[in-house]
């Protein structure tokens, strides 16, 4: 993986390849990942020295254990924000004999790089979290679902996980509970942004393409091979090996109300200081604008593409569940962006990632594209109106409601953040005053008279535009 990529280094890096110079010899500094870690609260500054062991944990009941965890209020920080207790109870009172847990380190969303910093840093507290969650629900077997682009965190992982072994904190009677057997495999995606969304990814741990399952059964009932399977985020593990030794009192006693504890926010783009931010949830946007060094900020896009974009004027409004949620990303930019073009950015990743189950989405997305490149490209023929506009209201409405999966629901997020707040943008290249097709169909004919020979007027669909 070659980090930090400005042009300079696309410009040295595009010459190597040109030159046939083998990876070995590439400059190691091009590899180097940074944590930058700014800001750390209670997950990133990880468990303290004297902090109760895990077996220590372990010897509380699995009512117990659960009981904390509601009482905690933790809710998912993989992005849908769902009870983190209610999950494991509803996996622990499914029928079926064998259960499991997997941790979704698939990280995919733009913008959010919070899961790897706790896997580099925090690996024990996030295996930690899954023992305990197995312990609650009574799973007997773990994955860790790694995201194909972390393949090199996966050497210190598997030795992590071997530690564990040779402690006794995983295997049979892991932690010495007796009767409580306990592992965890790691499992690589392969680039898929799709395989995030949590039934995709138990598709894909069983080997087969990642696209969503339908809904119910939900993995909880029925997930890895048909069994009651707990799907939840590097960070909710994380927070869970805190929860689990300091009480679930303590981690409701941060936060707001309806949000509880610390999140961590990934933050990039125009800021002096880029990098991991940790806050209680509840704190305002405005807040870790300042820390980071933002300045003139026209907008902040929350929780990465499918999140929601929040102008300037707004930032007094906090990161919560009751306010803006955020599953991690937090990407500044200032007033030399233009938020158009942003949109479309985001627009072209979601065609992209688009796994083409539901129409919907596998159409939809790309007709958005196309609308917004009418727009970015609105001059001479085939220029944008009003009614383009329009269409793109109306694609957003067919995506969020008509799409099988979050993908879908959330691709015309930022669209429509940026059309209601920063709507000038699109009203300035909506030019045209009546609709105009963005097919010239007489162009598409050229290649019929250049077969043909003939340029004369019967040739051409109207008279006035040879080609
Ligand atoms: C397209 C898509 C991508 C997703 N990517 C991730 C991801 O990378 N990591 C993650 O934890 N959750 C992701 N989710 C959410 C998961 O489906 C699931 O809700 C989450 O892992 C549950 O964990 P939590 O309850 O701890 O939040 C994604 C959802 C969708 C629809
Ligand atoms: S909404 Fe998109 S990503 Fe989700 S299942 Fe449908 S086509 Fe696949």
């Amino acid at each position: 993986m070659i980090t930090r990529l400005d042009p300079a280094r696309v410009d040295a890096l595009a010459d190597l390849l040109f030159a046939g110079t083998p990876v070995e010899q590439w400059p190691v500094e091009w590899f180097e990942v940074v944590d930058g870690v700014q800001r750390a609260d209670v997950l990133l500054s990880g468990l303290t020295a004297d902090a109760p062991t895990l077996p220590a944990v372990l010897a509380q009941s699995p009512q117990v254990l659960l009981d904390e965890v509601a009482t905690s209020g933790l809710r998912g920080r993989g992005g849908a924000g769902f009870p983190t207790a209610r999950k494991w109870q509803a996996c622990r009172d499914a029928a079926g004999d064998r259960r499991i847990v997997v941790c979704n380190a698939d990280e995919g969303e733009p913008g959010t790089f919070k899961d790897r910093v706790l896997l580099a840093r925090h690996a024990d507290a996030v295996f930690d979290g899954m023992t305990v969650a197995a312990r609650a629900v009574g799973a007997q077997q773990g994955f860790l679902y790694l995201r194909g682009e972390y393949r090199f965190l996966l050497p210190q992982l598997e030795a992590v996980l071997a530690r564990r072994r040779a402690q006794g904190l995983l295997g049979h009677d892991a932690c010495g509970v007796v009767g409580f057997g306990f592992d965890i495999d790691i499992h690589l995606g392969a680039g898929a942004y799709v395989c995030g969304e949590e039934s995709a990814l138990i598709e894909s741990l069983e080997g087969k393409r990642g696209t969503p399952r339908i809904r119910p059964p939900f993995p909880v009932q029925a997930g890895y091979l048909g069994r009651p399977t707990v799907v939840n985020n590097v960070e909710t593990f994380a927070a869970v090996a805190h929860i689990a030794r300091r009480g679930g009192a303590w981690w409701a006693g941060i936060g707001t109300a309806q949000s509880t504890g610390t999140k961590i926010h990934s933050v990039s783009g125009d800021c002096a200081w880029p990098g991991l931010y940790e806050y209680p949830l509840g704190t305002p946007i405005a807040q870790i604008l300042a820390d980071c060094g933002a300045r003139d900020v026209q907008a902040v896009q929350v929780g990465g593409p499918s999140g929601s974009c929040v102008p300037a004027s707004e930032a007094g409004r906090a990161i919560a569940f009751e306010d803006v949620p955020s599953a991690g990303a937090f990407m500044v930019f200032d007033h030399t962006r233009d938020l158009f073009e942003v949109a479309r950015h985001f627009a072209r990743f979601f065609a992209h990632e688009s796994c083409g189950l539901c129409t919907p989405c596998r159409v939809g997305t790309e007709l958005v594209v196309r609308r917004l490149d009418k727009l970015a490209h609105a001059r001479g023929a085939g220029s944008a109106s009003a009614f383009d506009i329009e269409r793109l209201h109306d694609l957003d409405t067919v995506l969020h409601s008509g799409t099988h999966c979050g993908l879908g629901a959330s691709a015309c997020n930022p669209l429509r953040d940026t059309m209601r707040h920063f709507g000038a943008a699109y009203a300035q290249r909506a030019t045209a005053s009546q609709f105009q097709p963005d097919v010239d169909l007489d162009a598409e004919l050229s290649s019929a008279r250049r077969a043909t020979g003939r340029s004369d007027a019967g040739a051409h669909l109207h008279t006035d535009t040879p080609t």
